[in-house]
């Protein structure tokens, strides 16, 4: 059995940049400024600085990305600041992309090098804050030497989570920022003691790593800081908490190289998939449709949303939806699964006790399909369902309700979807990822 240390040291070549990284970074960092500072002789009132993880030496081996922050001094309104950092990012950068996050800013590369160009405020103090960007240049005071000497402790954490899909906080992963990592290695002090203490966390742990306290709160908080309100770990979902703690103990139980690279698994054939969805008798029903044009952050909440309406809409129903789940890559997929395929064409609706006689009298003139009965003192009635399969209750769902569904989402799924049953999933091409998706859906091994 190889020890833990042996697995790290491994693990050390994988998330380590190579030199020849390192000069690639430097020259570009080097022309960043020298671009800039001819810029800035028109705009002096603007300060640059290196945030982010190029800066403080903890970017993993492959992924280098320079964060350039623009400092506004706050006399100048959003609009104007946004505008700028648009203008001098357009400038310096050799070919660019808008992206959006508090603000719009630009991404783009210098010298091959990938860069962002983020506008934020210079703040003296946190309190005036305006949007979370202007808590970056805080956060790296804060870091910057503290860090020191453990930046290799976060590139394996961060490459432990990349392999199990859990690095980001963005809405597609919900799960650790580069800046949560970089705490949780300041508060442990390395990356074993920190996965070696992880397996006890709890649901409730408040992580508060400027009073160097582990507590019991009301809901998984890493306390920044900077600024004790803000929960580092906002993003961090449940379930990705969760999975990050069962990763712990498998890797202290087993540690494994493996637990430091992300795994291409084969996929089982798609007779194999037909075959398990046949034989467990359920209702399988994928939604398809178009994606719309909105940025991911976006999108994945409306996705969720849609998901979660359609998934208690089941429920009422009494379809019994064991899992529901959303993909979206060329196009989004909305999928469910339920116990019941077909239901009963009648369903007992129980109405307000004998006592109440007004209500009585509006029950029984609102439910007049069959005759009335009484049980355990209450009104019932029998009525007719509008619709007896699960593919049938999400198409009249959505057609009444897609309104709901998030507002780009359901616009889209408006205008048309495509509605795939059981193993007929199988029978047109479907791509890679969709396919992925559905098998671990599915929970089957292979
Ligand atoms: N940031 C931001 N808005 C952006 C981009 C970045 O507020 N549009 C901030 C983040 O909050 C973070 C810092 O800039 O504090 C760097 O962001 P990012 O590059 O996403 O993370 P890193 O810590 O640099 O980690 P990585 O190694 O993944 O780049
Ligand atoms: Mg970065
Ligand atoms: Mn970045």
């Amino acid at each position: 059995m190889t020890s833990v240390n042996e697995i790290l040291k491994k693990a050390l070549e994988i998330v380590i940049p190579s030199e020849e990284e390192r000069r690639k970074a430097k020259k570009a960092e080097g022309e960043l400024k020298r671009r800039l500072n001819n810029l800035l002789e028109k705009f002096n009132y603007i300060e640059y600085k290196f945030l982010g993880s190029y800066a403080r030496d903890t970017w993993l081996k492959n992924n280098l990305e320079i964060d350039l922050f623009l400092l506004f001094p706050e006399s100048v309104n959003e609009k104007e600041m946004e505008e700028i950092a648009i203008e001098i990012g357009k400038t310096i950068v050799d070919e660019y992309e808008l992206r959006y996050a508090a603000h719009p800013y630009v991404h783009g590369k210098v010298l091959g090098v990938e860069v962002d160009v983020v506008p934020c405020y210079k703040l003296k103090r946190l309190e005036k804050i305006k949007s979370a960007v202007d808590r970056t240049p805080f956060h790296h005071e804060w870091l910057k030497d503290r860090i020191k000497g453990k930046e290799n402790e976060v590139r394996l954490l961060k490459q432990f989570l990349k392999a199990g899909n859990l690095y980001g906080a963005e809405y597609k992963v919900r799960g650790f920022s580069g800046y949560l990592c970089e705490l949780l290695i300041v508060f442990y002090g390395s990356f074993y003691e920190l996965i070696n203490n992880a397996r006890k966390w709890s649901r409730k742990t408040v992580i508060d790593v400027s009073k160097g306290e582990v507590r019991k709160g009301k809901q998984f908080f890493v306390v920044d800081p900077v600024d004790p309100k803000r929960n580092v770990a906002a993003n961090l979902s449940l379930d990705n908490l969760a999975r990050f703690i069962e990763r712990c103990r498998n890797f202290i139980e087993e540690p494994k190289i493996e637990f430091f690279v992300k795994t291409k698994v084969e996929l089982p054939e798609n007779d194999a998939i037909a075959t398990e969805i046949e034989s467990r008798n359920t209702a399988i029903c994928i939604v398809e449709f178009e994606k719309p044009e909105i940025v991911e952050d976006n999108l994945y909440p409306q996705l969720e949303r849609a998901c979660k309406k359609i998934h208690e809409f089941l429920s009422r129903q009494k379809f019994m939806p064991l899992r529901s789940d959303y993909y979206a890559n060329e196009k989004c997929y909305l999928m469910f699964e339920c116990e019941i395929k077909e239901i009963s064409r009648i369903e007992k609706r129980i109405g307000p006790p004998f006592e109440e006689e007004n209500h009585v009298k509006t029950f029984l003139e609102k439910n007049k399909e069959y005759r009335h009965f009484i049980e355990n003192g209450r009104y019932c009635v029998y009525v007719k369902r509008k619709h007896w399969k699960v593919e049938d209750a999400i198409t009249d769902y959505i057609n009444k309700n897609w309104k709901s569904l998030g507002k780009n989402v359901g616009e889209e799924i408006a205008k048309g979807f495509r509605l795939f049953t059981g193993k007929n999933i199988l029978k047109e091409e479907i791509e890679d990822g969709l396919k992925r998706k559905l098998v671990e859906f599915l929970a089957m091994k292979f």
